[in-house]
Formats: C-alpha cells, sequence, structure tokens
C-alpha cells in the first residue's frame, strides 16, 4: 500500500480555505487576539520542554479549524502510520521510509547492532585504544560527506559543542581541495580518524576527497595501514567500500529505507557519538523518538509537526508566500538552517505529483534564515519594512548552557522583541510622538506590523531537546509533502547536473568543447580554456 494520491485543490476543505483566504487576508493579527479571548491558549502547544506559540500568525480560529479538517480528509494519520509500518512511501525509488525505526527505545536487531558498533568504535577511540599507523592515539575525526552525509552530523556536533569531549572534529564535504588542504593542514594525519560516509558510495566528491587524504598521508605508513587504521566507511555498498581498500570490520552500515537526509540517527552520525560521547548519541535519538510518538499519537490541532506543516500550507498556497524563514537564537545552532535546507528543499522542491500529474499549485517553501541576534543586524529590514511576506520561527531557549553566560537576558529580550515588534508594528501616530523630525522622515520610520511569526520555546540546548528539533521539522516536511501529494523521498533533480558534469569535465580535460551544448555554455567553456 502507499500514499494516497489526492490533488488538494480539489478538496471539499480546500475551497472552504480559499473562501476563507478571501474574507480575512487583509485582516490584522491583533485584531484576532481582541475576537479570540483564548487565542494564546488555544494557538500553543505545550510538550515535554518545548513550548509553542503560533498564536501570532495570520489566521484565526475558523481558518485554523479549516486547515484541521484538511488534515483529516487528506487523512494524515493515515500517511503517518504507513510510514511508521515501512510501507513503501518512496515509490520512485521502490524504498520504505523508516528513518523512526533507528531511534526507537527498542530497536530491531540490525539497528541494534549498528549501535553497538557505534557505541564500541566511540568507546575505543575516546579511551585512546585505538591508534594509528605509527601508534599514537586518534585526536581528530574527520567527516568526508556531503549532502546528508555532511549537514545533518555538522550540525548536530557544532549544535551540541558545548557537550564535547577532547577530540576535534572536522567536516570535508566540497571539492574545493584548496580550502580542504588548507583545513587539514591545521591536524596530523597521524593522529586523525577519517569517516567516508556516503550511502551510495558512489558520490564523486565523497570519493575524490578521500582519495586525495590517503595519497597525502606520510610515506612512512603504508597504504594498506591507512586505510586499516584512519579509515572507516558508513554505507548501503558494503562492496564497493571494500574494493575502495576499507577494511571489513571498519564498515557499519545504513539502509536503502534511511534517506540520506534524515539519516543523522544512523551511523551517519558516528562522528557526532564520536566528539559528544555515546550516551549523548543516544539523549539526541531519545529525544527525536518522543517527537515520533507525539507525531503518531497527539491530536492534529496539538500536533507540532502537523500545526507547523498546516500554517505553512496556508502561507504558501493561499497567500502565496515564497519563502520561511528560521531564526534560532544561539550561536551554536549556525548550521541548522543548511541543514533544514536540505530537509525541506530537497523532499518537496518537486513539481509531478504522486498521480504522474504537473502540479497546478506552489511546493516546498525556500527555507532560509541564520542565528539571531546576527540576523537582526542583517535580514530583518526586509522582514519588518519589506514588501514580501514571510512568516518566521524563532527558536529560542529558557536556560543559557553555562551558568556563567552573562548576555542570555539580553539574547532573549532580542527574541521577544522582534516577534512583537513583527506582530505589532508602528503606526504614524506612535511616531509622530516620538520624533520632532521632519514631515518628509515619518514614512520611512512607520512599520506596518502583521507580520506573521511562530515561537518556539525550548528548555536549552541538550542532545535531547535538539533531537527532538529534528524531528520535528523532519515530520513537518512529511506533513507538507503528503498534503502536496509529492513524494518527498527522493530527489531525482539533482541527477541532470552531475551527468552533464562529468561530460564537461572530460571536454574541459581534452580541451574539445563539442557543438552539442547550448551557446552559452560553449562559449563559458571556451572562455575557461583560454
Ligand atoms: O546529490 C544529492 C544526494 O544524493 C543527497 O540526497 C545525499 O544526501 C548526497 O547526495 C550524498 O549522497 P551519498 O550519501 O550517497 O554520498
Amino acid at each position: 500500500m502507499s500514499l494516497k494520491s489526492i490533488n488538494p485543490t480539489t478538496t471539499q476543505t480546500w475551497k472552504k480555505l480559499q473562501a476563507h483566504y478571501e474574507k480575512i487576508k487583509d485582516e490584522r493579527i491583533l485584531d484576532f487576539f481582541e475576537q479570540e479571548p483564548n487565542r494564546v491558549e488555544g494557538f500553543s502547544i505545550d510538550w515535554n520542554t518545548f513550548f509553542i506559540d503560533f498564536s501570532k500568525n495570520r489566521i484565526d480560529q475558523k481558518g485554523f479549524d479549516l486547515l484541521i479538517e484538511l488534515a483529516k480528509e487528506l487523512d494524515i494519520k493515515d500517511a503517518v502510520e504507513k510510514q511508521y509500518r515501512g510501507e513503501i512511501l518512496n515509490k520512485t525509488e521502490s524504498r520504505a521510509v523508516l528513518h523512526t525505526a533507528l531511534r526507537q527505545p527498542n530497536p530491531n536487531n540490525e539497528i541494534q547492532k549498528a549501535l553497538d558498533q557505534i557505541e564500541e568504535i566511540t568507546e575505543n577511540v575516546t579511551s585512546g585504544n585505538w591508534k594509528g599507523c605509527t601508534g599514537k592515539p586518534i585526536k581528530n575525526i574527520v567527516n568526508i560527506g556531503i549532502g546528508g552525509s555532511d549537514l545533518g552530523p555538522k550540525m548536530v556536533v557544532e549544535g551540541l559543542k558545548y557537550y564535547k569531549n577532547h577530540l576535534n572534529s572536522y567536516f570535508i564535504s566540497n571539492i574545493d581541495d584548496t580550502y580542504n588542504q588548507q583545513l587539514l593542514s591545521e591536524i596530523d594525519f597521524e593522529e586523525s580518524l577519517f569517516i567516508v560516509v556516503s550511502k551510495s558510495f558512489g558520490t564523486k566528491e565523497t570519493l575524490g576527497n578521500a582519495k586525495l587524504i590517503i595519497k597525502r598521508f606520510q610515506k612512512e605508513c603504508t597504504q594498506e595501514n591507512v586505510l586499516k587504521k584512519h579509515f572507516i566507511a558508513i554505507t548501503t555498498q558494503k562492496d564497493k567500500a571494500v574494493e575502495f581498500g576499507i577494511t571489513g570490520k571498519n564498515i557499519l552500515p545504513i539502509w536503502d529505507w534511511v534517506g540520506g537526509r534524515f539519516s543523522l540517527c544512523s551511523a551517519v552520525g558516528l562522528s557526532i557519538s564520536l566528539t559528544l560521547g555515546f550516551n549523548n548519541f543516544k539523549e539526541l535519538l531519545n529525544g527525536a523518538s518522543e517527537v515520533d510518538d507525539h507525531f503518531l499519537n497527539e491530536k492534529y490541532s496539538k500536533n507540532i509537526p502537523t500545526v507547523m506543516a498546516l500554517l505553512s500550507i496556508w502561507y504558501n498556497n493561499f497567500y502565496q508566500a515564497e519563502s520561511h524563514a528560521v531564526v534560532p537564537y544561539s550561536q551554536y545552532l549556525s548550521e541548522f538552517v543548511p541543514y533544514l535546507q536540505q530537509t525541506f528543499m530537497e523532499s518537496n522542491g518537486k513539481s509531478v505529483d504522486r498521480n504522474q500529474e504537473k502540479v497546478n499549485y506552489q511546493t516546498g517553501s525556500l527555507v532560509w534564515g541564520d542565528v539571531g541576534s546576527n540576523a537582526q543586524h542583517a535580514f530583518f529590514q526586509l522582514l519588518h519594512q519589506g514588501t514580501k511576506l514571510i512568516p518566521v520561527d524563532f527558536i529560542g531557549f529558557k536556560k543559557p548552557l553555562s551558568k556563567k553566560d552573562a548576555l542570555h537576558t539580553e539574547l532573549m529580550a532580542n527574541f521577544f522583541a522582534q516577534t512583537q515588534a513583527l506582530l505589532q508594528g508602528k503606526s504614524r501616530e506612535a511616531v509622530l510622538k516620538e520624533t520632532s523630525e521632519n514631515e518628509f522622515k515619518f514614512p520611512y520610520r512607520i512599520f506596518e506590523g502583521n507580520k506573521p511569526s511562530t515561537t518556539i520555546l525550548i528548555d536549552q540546548l541538550t542532545p535531547k531537546n535538539l533531537g527532538s528539533l529534528i524531528a520535528i521539522y523532519e515530520h513537518k516536511t512529511f506533513v507538507e509533502g503528503v498534503i502536496w501529494n509529492i513524494f518527498s523521498f527522493d530527489q531525482w533533480g539533482v541527477e541532470l547536473g552531475k551527468q552533464l558534469s562529468t561530460s564537461i569535465q572530460k571536454q574541459i580535460e581534452t580541451k574539445e568543447v563539442t557543438e552539442n551544448r547550448d551557446k552559452s555554455t560553449k562559449n563559458l567553456l571556451h572562455h575557461f580554456l583560454s
């Protein structure tokens, strides 16, 4: 059984939503607060150590009820159950979608075996027992991977750096050899463990970088020893990793039912376990697993990923908003947005529906953002006074990580101030009261307000809470995809560029640009070669 295929715009509820949107589209959120005395309670979710306030959105109770009706009409619950049961939801690749199985409290044997391997390697390396080719213990972990084999682990390792042990971690992804060499010039290869993460073990960037590193080891280490003592592989393709030269016992599995961008809870997260410790890795998994239960069992109106996805549909398909900003108020989460970009945009950047038809509505918002308060000094001007409608997720923490943090109150004051400023704006009258400047300057100081935001207030940035936050956004992506009637778990859109790059590389190497290219690309290649 696979997912139902319903064009959402043909449902009864969609039509009702459209009519309701026409009615309330210009209304102000502040007026909704006046009209709906219980809005704050109704439009918030208090779950574990998370408090989600979505009352500052441009939707009234009636509109929200209609969104819930849409979730019912499209039977989101049925889709979630099918996902968790392991049905083939990724139909274009004939695969199940089971990243939730990775973090269940009682995983199946193969998952447990991989977790045991992660624990054992973590113990061996952190205790100093794992020795390199010249007998030195490991000090550095270098993850070599790209896309889902890089972004998730990198985001978590950076996000939880406060909890790190004595090992230093590095991430090599791009094929920018100059940059990579400079980065790695800081470390001694003989004290480093390289983890080649590639689900397919066929990604050119990853394999190319790994091969260069092997070559650059000191002469005293034979290639055999380098591969045995300094290289681990994480892949579904054990044979290819063996052929590459990696020792069988240093190869950890993932499975085709784990999508690359949903894989950080598998052995793809080995660098997380190594630099934060296995217990913290398990905590991350526990946090994600608790959200998995919440997502499966909670009613729609209090179901965090479902509510966030429904609001996203409201802005994308009724307000025709094109993007969504995410602003975490923690410098540690500086890699969170790039990670989310792959989760959302590789999953839902699709235009053919589950019925092979071209969609006639918007899918896949552009996800962007940066950490606060930095972002306030960069793109917030456009959020406050620009012409575009951009819903924003504000993510903040009640407690700082360190008791000695002297600036957390200041950081969080900014966090709350921004959501209030976006909502309420500043009228001409208020500007007039404040200034004796000449009238020409007034319009530039006015803030329209009525800009939507959702506040995600979390107790503290812990491994468990980060695991929960990750799972919330994973499931939000899923619900969006179910409603948009697309296949969220394939990524055919990345293939064409890969194919063309192979033939272009050949032509650059042979200096023979053939006729079968468009005029612009041909001309650019001639310039490059000249
Ligand atoms: O090119 C896109 C992609 O396939 C991503 O989906 C994936 O996360 C990344 O490349 C890396 O793939 P692999 O883990 O197979 O090297």
